[in-house]
């Protein structure tokens, strides 16, 4: 994208933490703003938050879960806009378990959520968005914990990264940009994921409290400074918050890439 001012962004889980960030941003930035979340009053408040910084800002109550609810979120977004530029797929939970303690309720939470969430907003948004023409941007909010293997969590934001260098490359000739958004340790309500989760999706685990939640990492504005920028650099890889030594982001990817190199040589034949 070439410029923002005036641009339709939909953010899920825009109601807290680096939702709430990123659409703060935008409105900063005179962008108009849909913050989608499961959590009704908080999303008001930030779509209020964003209306005093300017902007024209909705809030639409959607479980991203659900393809209905993100199809008629899609509805309501061109509906009162007319357009969507950039859309946040960002809206995502945690739960800290071994895979050997895992219930199936835990992956389908975490995957329907950070999985099909993410799915849900490419298939309602990304015809209506190629439709129009003009120059766009999805952002995927993946983590660092996509790097390294870290349960059911981790998995589902390899999932996402994968996904969106798949996209990345399918709309490489398209007005339409794509990014990941890769924090590492940022302040939010994630520890508390668990107060989303629907009864349906089995017993809720043992989690960290509300009071412990938000007191830890780094200021979730650091990951909503550098989308803004990579809107217009279209970057695809967008790092953000990571604190300095706390990942050992030298030597796991690296052992892993050539891990992966190695085997493949290992699996090579001559078709002759
Ligand atoms: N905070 C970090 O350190 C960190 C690190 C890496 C990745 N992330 C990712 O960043 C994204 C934002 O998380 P955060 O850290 O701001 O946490 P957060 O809990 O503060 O915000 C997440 C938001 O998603 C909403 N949400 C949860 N389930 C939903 C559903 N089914 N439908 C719609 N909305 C739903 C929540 O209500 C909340 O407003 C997530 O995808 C998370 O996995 C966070």
């Amino acid at each position: 994208m070439e410029h923002l001012e005036g641009s339709v962004a939909v953010v899920t889980g825009g109601g807290s933490g680096i939702g709430r960030s990123l659409v703060l941003e935008f409105a900063a930035a005179g962008m108009h703003v849909v913050v989608a979340d499961i959590e009704t009053e908080r999303s008001n408040e930030v779509a209020d938050e964003a209306s005093a910084l300017g902007a024209e800002a909705i809030s639409v109550t959607v479980d991203v879960r659900h393809s209905d609810q993100v199809s008629a979120l899609a509805d309501q977004a061109f509906e009162r806009f007319g357009s969507v530029e950039v859309l946040c797929n960002n809206a995502g939970v945690l739960v800290f378990k071994d895979f050997a303690d895992s219930l199936i309720e835990d992956w389908q939470w975490v995957y329907g959520v950070n999985v099909m969430g993410v799915i849900n907003g490419v298939v309602s948004f990304l015809p209506r968005m190629l439709k129009g023409g003009g120059p766009g941007h999805i952002v995927n909010t993946s983590s660092i914990a996509a790097l390294g293997a870290t349960g059911i969590y981790g998995t589902s934001k390899a999932a996402i990264l994968t996904l969106t260098d798949a996209l990345a490359d399918e709309l490489a000739d398209s007005p339409i940009g794509v990014s990941a958004l890769i924090p590492g340790m940022v302040k939010s309500q994630i520890v508390a994921a668990e107060r989303n989760r629907p009864a349906d999706m089995g017993r809720r685990t043992e989690h960290p409290t509300q009071e412990f939640a938000g007191l830890v990492g780094l200021d979730p504005t650091l990951c909503a400074k550098r989308v803004r920028e990579a809107l217009l650099t279209g970057e695809r890889y967008v790092f953000a918050g990571i604190p300095e030594g706390a990942f050992d982001l030298e030597t796991v990817p690296r052992q892993r890439f050539d891990a992966l190199m190695g085997a493949i040589n290992a699996g090579m034949v001559s078709e002759d």
